[in-house]
């Protein structure tokens, strides 16, 4: 089976109602990430940051995969896929997929400060920021925040670089190292960006200019031959 990779972001989960982060009502137009979403803002209000994810996770458990989710998911009947997402939602694996890299970690997990290794899965319930864990910390999102490593990289770069076809969807590219990895796609693979809104790209990636929900089923239609 010929093998695609898929790149996407916060993008391709509009339409199913979650923020984005740049968009006119996106998530950094309306709060500071300085203050939400570093490791120095959760060692300075760990109740601020706990009450921000838990909003985000209860709207992101009430969601629906959109048709771009299931588009990506019905590629796996003729693509060997590999899903490199920037979205901590998990509507790429209710929407059907199967391997899901989520390079900024995950929403609907946290783990102990104690013993990272210490994690759990919340299905869409709130954290309660004083609960003790059992190593004596605190449950903290399975989130990326900003200076911190991205997961999954080694792996995620494989994807990309050993595809056949490459869609990006949904993704301003603008935070590294998730916007360069997109540059790793073989010369001769196919590239295809989807965007709201128009990109500078490199050459040799063909930019589709129409949103995730339209543009999506109808290159699953046409890489697939039916819908
Ligand atoms: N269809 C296609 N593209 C869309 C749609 C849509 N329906 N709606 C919005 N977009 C595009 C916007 O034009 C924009 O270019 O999705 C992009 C979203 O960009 P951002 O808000 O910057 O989100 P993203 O690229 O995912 O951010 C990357 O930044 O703060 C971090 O961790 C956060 O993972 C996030 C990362």
């Amino acid at each position: 089976m010929p093998k695609l990779c898929i790149i996407s972001g916060s993008g391709l989960s509009a339409s199913a109602g979650l923020s984005t982060f740049r968009g006119p009502d996106g998530l950094w137009r309306n709060h500071d990430p300085m203050t939400l979403a570093t490791p120095e803002a959760w060692q300075r209000d760990r109740h601020l940051v706990t009450e921000f994810y838990n909003e985000r996770r209860a709207k992101a458990w009430q969601a629906e995969p959109t048709a771009a989710h299931r588009a990506i998911a019905r590629l796996e009947e003729g693509f060997e896929t590999t899903i490199v997402t920037q979205n901590v939602d998990s509507l790429h694996e209710r929407a059907g997929s199967s391997r899901v890299l989520h390079l900024h970690g995950e929403l609907d997990r946290v783990r102990d400060t104690a013993d990272p290794n210490q994690r759990k899965d919340l299905h869409g319930a709130a954290v309660d920021p004083d609960e003790q864990t059992p190593g004596g910390g605190y449950w903290r999102p399975n989130v990326v925040w900003f200076g911190e490593t991205i997961h999954h990289y080694d792996e995620a770069l494989d994807a990309v670089a050993s595809a056949d076809r490459l869609i990006v969807v949904g993704t301003s590219l603008t935070v590294q190292p998730a916007a360069s990895m997109m540059l790793y796609a073989a010369d001769q693979a196919e590239k295809v960006v989807v965007n709201a809104e128009p990109l500078d790209l490199p050459e040799g990636f063909r930019f589709i200019q129409t949103p995730a929900d339209e543009a999506l089923p109808a290159l699953a239609k046409q890489w697939l031959g039916h819908v």
